[in-house]
């Protein structure tokens, strides 16, 4: 159990849109041999995405919405590839996918940096101390100097950067890397649009000098001064978050895509015993567990099926075993389980700690909930976040009100949004989110899913906090504070202005206002 626990590594790849998160995950299975040639994985989603109403929207926004997990073997290790949806804006199925991820690639467009939308996501990770390895992309264009990007990431979200390889030449003249730690140049071939492997020349440091004699100057000057402000490699402060080991390359052209890899498998840590709501840590070797961190429902019409996966959490996965479901303490049945490749099921027959299992037809699972074999556990919630949009829901036509409340309380249970209500005001539910996808998506599915067409008003609060009773009761009446109820008890003080907020919170330090909000 341990050895399996050990081999593999758990991760998702972050990014803004845009910056090759697709492109560096279709590289990974290329050299991963887990396909012959990229372009595989965009091509078999989009015929698959041809066969599904819910899919035609993603179409149409050209964006991905579902989010899968890849599973692949690299240098026999299993690589569990999380894949975080690359949405224009967020939502918080990003967040909980990180909940199941053990490490994150973040991916950084060479001539952006961090863009200011995707901010959120990258503090998310850093603030649960997610192990980050940064990837510079996109060095075959014009870019900015990668050490202003470095400055970027040490301001912006505080991670301090320790490049392993670093770019000889500038972005648009890039003629390759110093690997630091040998202190070699990988020469840099360009590939046709990278349906290949690149070819890699190891050329030692006296014959860089000779040949690329600036550049490799250049290069060098960076990288003495890195070694002394101490921009190196440090494994203890990667692990616990502090600092982000960074690479440099261009998934397009394929470069660099192998010193990445190598990392997430040397560097990103292998699943570790989880602890569990009691305090107690689950050791890998204990019976099965895990917990739900996604649903997926009606993601084909035809079968109106519905997908929980599940990350394992200690003990091997059967396929046909019972589990106990610990909220309810039923039996639940695995004989339909799968594992994801692209939008293609396979079924799954063992899994192990790290591993994803989607489990079909789980129609009473939620998210967060905990499934176990024999020993009891329960894993505590994953947190939500703190929404950002709120609006009143009413259906448009009041004899479908059945199906508008049933549609929302499904679409509530798969975490599309916050069902909130008034606990004083209008009996209409508020719906809350922290992206205007998640609205747009709501409505899509009530309309199309339910035949319930929703109407949304948008509110003017644009934040909220979790708070208590008593809180609530001093808040009440303030201006410009709405006092909501979640579905699940938990008390939220929608403001309209970030600076009231602040400005409360400045007056009255002893109220609980708190921006994670777990349950
Ligand atoms: P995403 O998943 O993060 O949204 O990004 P994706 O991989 O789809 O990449 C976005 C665009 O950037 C694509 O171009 C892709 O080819 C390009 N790209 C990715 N990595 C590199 C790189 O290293 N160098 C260069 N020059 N371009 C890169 P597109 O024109 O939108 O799509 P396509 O027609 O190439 O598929």
């Amino acid at each position: 159990m341990l050895t399996e626990a050990g081999r593999r590594r758990t991760f998702a790849i972050i990014s803004h849109p845009d910056a090759g998160k697709t492109t560096l995950t279709e590289k990974f299975l290329l050299y991963s041999g887990a396909v012959q040639e990229a372009g595989a994985v965009k091509a078999r989603a989009g015929r698959r995405r041809a066969t599904s109403d819910w899919m035609a929207m993603e179409q149409q926004r050209g964006i991905s919405i579902t989010s899968t997990a890849i599973q692949f073997n690299y240098q026999g290790h299993v690589l569990n590839l999380l894949d975080t949806p690359g949405h224009r804006d967020f939502s918080e199925d990003t967040y909980r996918v990180l909940a199941a991820a053990d490490a994150a690639v973040m991916v950084l467009d060479v001539a952006k940096g961090i863009e200011a939308q995707t901010l959120k996501l990258f503090e998310v990770c850093r603030a649960r101390r997610l192990p980050i390895i940064t990837f510079l992309n996109k060095l075959d264009r014009p870019g900015r100097p990668p050490l202003e990007l470095l400055d970027e990431i040490q301001e912006q979200i505080n991670l301090r950067p320790t490049p392993v390889t670093w770019p000889v030449g500038i972005p648009g003249d890039f003629r390759g890397v110093v690997h630091r730690p040998s202190g070699d140049f990988v020469r840099f071939t360009r590939t046709t649009r990278g349906t290949t492997m690149a070819p890699e020349e190891v050329v030692p440091a006296p014959r860089a000098a000779q040949e690329h004699s600036e550049a490799w100057a250049a290069a060098q000057d960076e990288v003495d001064l890195l070694t002394a402000v101490g921009a190196s490699l440090d494994l203890p402060s990667f692990l616990a978050g502090d600092s982000t080991p960074l690479f440099v390359g261009s998934a397009l052209t394929n470069f660099g895509v192998r010193h990445l890899l190598e990392a997430v498998v040397d560097l990103a840590p292998p699943p570790s015993p989880r602890l569990a709501a009691d305090g107690v840590r689950r050791a890998l070797e204990a019976p099965f567990s895990g917990f739900v961190f996604k649903i997926q429902a009606n993601m084909d019409k035809a079968h109106r099926d519905h997908i929980a996966f599940v990350r394992v959490c200690s003990g091997r996965f059967e396929r046909g075993e019972t589990l106990v479901h610990q909220p309810s303490g039923r039996q639940f049945s695995t004989k339909y389980a799968a594992s994801m490749f692209g939008a293609e099921r396979n079924t799954v027959e063992e899994a192990y700690p790290g591993d994803v299992v989607g489990l079909v037809n789980a129609a009473e699972l939620r998210i967060g909930d905990t499934l176990y074999a024999t020993e009891p556990v329960a894993f505590p919630p994953i947190p939500t976040f703190a929404p950002e949009l709120f609006a009143t829901a009413r259906p448009h036509d009041t004899s479908r009100y059945k199906q508008f409340r049933r549609g929302l309380s499904q679409l509530e249970q798969e975490g599309v949004v916050q069902v909130l209500q008034d606990p004083d005001g209008d009996p209409a539910p508020i719906l809350a989110a922290v992206g205007e996808m998640q609205f747009e998506v709501l409505t899509h599915r009530l309309s199309t899913e339910y035949g319930a067409p929703v109407h949304l008003t948008l509110t003017p609060h644009r934040l909220a906090r979790r708070t208590d009773s008593t809180t609530a009761a001093a808040l009440s009446s303030t201006r410009g504070v709405k006092i909501l109820r979640r579905t699940d008890g938990t008390l939220l003080a929608a403001f309209e202005s970030p600076y009231w907020l602040d400005h409360l919170q400045g007056e009255h330090p002893e109220w609980v206002l708190e921006s994670i909000l777990t349950e």
